[in-house]
């Protein structure tokens, strides 16, 4: 394998972040659940692409870039941390942010993670559903090269190999809690959507010799295209890596039930998962990924498909910043 202390990164994340149980949440379902909290990164509200942005930084600085371009939902929390990690790197930051359908419409384009991505200076292009953000992003970078700008673009979700590098290292910090807390896994759940933590996360696995399973709960497509989505990337990691990409073999696990009518969409099991989470734990979720993800968790401990007294690990991956944004469905 690769000497994975030796690829370039930048230090934003503050860590180890906790690995935690959450008793009073357990108690009402089949299982023992234990948080990973990645909400905590630290970076401007925390959340899991605190850690992808540490590999996707120190490229962009390697190769002399002075602007981040990149693209999300209009309550993209990618586009937040991304805006966050510019300003701490004094790199400018050009936020693609598209419209999504059918969600909130009070506070939806002025508060939660879009008010955030102002006040951290993030210049916004705002596109209606008819306007396509990669064509725009090709032409923006043109734009900003003939202006003798160096543009850096982070793709959706910082969701390539360098990003999802962030995610070896997080499997490589759960591994050794895991082992000082003297706990036994059985399976992490988290919210997936444009695949880099999952692949990430299973690339880090693997290369620890572990054989936790990871379970996707998919945020916006079905069991078999995240299945897909995530497959893909896992090979290329575990090839960055040096390791075998047949190790990926048998190892991803997603399901597509519980995102609603579609990305972004409130469902009313999330709007109660979020609820149950803060009444609980004192541990605010997020109604596109993690609401969804735990809603996902609690159903599968209802239907005993998730096994009875088995140790599960929610990965928590942020988003609160989001609840603001969709403060009239609570
Ligand atoms: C809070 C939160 N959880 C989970 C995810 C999904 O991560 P990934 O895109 O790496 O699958 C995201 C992505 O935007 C997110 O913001």
């Amino acid at each position: 394998m690769r000497d994975f202390s030796a690829i370039d990164r930048v230090v934003i994340t503050h860590g180890p972040t906790a690995l935690e149980s959450a008793p009073r949440l357990s108690a009402t379902l089949n299982c023992n659940l234990y948080f990973k909290r990645d909400d905590c990164t630290g970076l401007a509200g925390g959340g899991n692409k605190t850690r992808k942005l540490e590999y996707l930084i120190a490229q962009a600085l390697t190769n002399g870039a002075d602007t981040i371009v990149t693209i999300g939902g209009l309550q993209s929390n990618h586009a937040r941390q991304s805006a966050a990690a510019a300003a701490k790197f004094g790199l400018d930051c050009e936020l693609v942010l598209e419209d999504v359908t059918n969600t909130p419409k009070t506070d939806f384009y002025n508060n939660g993670n879009i008010l955030l991505d102002q006040l951290l200076g993030a210049t916004i292009h705002r596109l209606g559903t008819d306007e396509n953000p990669q064509t725009y992003c090709e032409n923006l970078i043109v734009e900003l090269q003939v202006q003798g700008k160096k543009p850096y673009f982070i793709p959706i979700g910082g969701s390539n190999v360098v990003g999802s590098l962030g995610y070896v290292r997080c499997a490589m910090e759960i591994v050794q809690q895991i082992e000082q807390q003297q706990l036994s896994i059985d399976q992490i759940v988290i919210a997936t959507g444009s695949a880099g933590t999952q692949a990430g996360l299973l690339a880090g696995l693997i290369a620890c010799g572990s054989d936790i399973k990871v379970l996707g709960i998919s945020v916006s497509k079905t069991t078999e295209q995240q299945a897909l989505l995530v497959t893909e990337l896992l090979c290329s990691v575990l090839e960055y890596l040096e390791l075998d990409p047949g190790l990926a073999e048998g190892r991803v696990h997603t399901n597509g039930s519980y995102y609603g009518a579609s990305y972004g969409v409130s469902t009313e099991p999330m709007i109660a998962a979020v609820k149950r989470c803060a009444s609980l734990e004192g541990v605010l979720l997020d109604p596109v990924y993690t609401g969804k993800a735990m809603a996902g968790l609690i159903d599968l401990s209802d239907k005993g498909i998730i096994a009875e007294g088995s140790n599960q690990l929610f990965l928590h991956t942020g988003g609160s910043q989001g609840l603001f944004a969709y403060r009239e469905v609570f």
